[in-house]
């Protein structure tokens, strides 16, 4: 049965941990509005988010992240997933408590490697050893996330579905 949503479900987390799989499909279970950061930042600037890291920098991609964040924050309540880097500014954080609910989606690295290492459209990823990136951007990056009002663990024997019920049932 669709709940009322009150406030914006704020998906974080690494880079291939299911943001956007899971609040796609958490969007539906709770018959609200599914949205996704990088999507936005992406129609507002008519560019791919690679495109702007090469062009503009990761400074201005963050600036962008922030705006948008903050203008999905004030709108309708929905399922927002965001980039995995959106949850490290502490600015960012106190927006996303105050007016939303934080859900990290907490992953370990074999898992996000799994998922990301064939993918070319990250640009942090575009390293001479991207395994070691990710690992130390996850390292660098959990005592953030684990600042989240929720943390639903990722597995590889998990659906989206099981995914999405479980942060619900949170
Ligand atoms: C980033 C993750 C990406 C995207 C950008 C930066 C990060 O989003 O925002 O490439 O800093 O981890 P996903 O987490 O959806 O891949």
């Amino acid at each position: 049965m669709a709940r009322k949503l009150r406030k914006t479900v704020v998906l974080v987390g690494m880079m291939g941990a299911g943001k956007t799989a899971v609040g796609t499909q958490l969007a539906r279970l709770l018959g609200a509005p599914f949205l996704d950061s990088d999507e936005e930042i992406e129609k507002a600037a008519n560019m791919k988010v690679a495109e702007i890291f090469a062009r503009d920098g990761e400074p201005f991609f963050r600036a962008r992240e922030s705006e948008v964040l903050l203008r999905l924050l004030g709108g309708r309540p929905c399922v927002l997933s965001t980039g995995g880097g959106a949850y490290l500014s502490p600015a960012n954080r106190a927006a996303i408590s105050e007016q939303g609910l934080a859900v990290w989606l907490r992953a370990d690295l074999d898992l996000l490697w799994q998922r990301v290492r064939h993918k070319t459209t990250r640009p942090l990823l575009r390293t001479a050893n991207p395994r070691a990136t990710l690992a130390e951007l996850l390292a660098g990056r959990e005592p953030a996330y684990s600042k989240a009002d929720l943390i639903v663990d990722a597995r590889p024997e998990y659906t989206v579905e099981a995914m999405a019920r479980q942060v619900l049932a949170a």
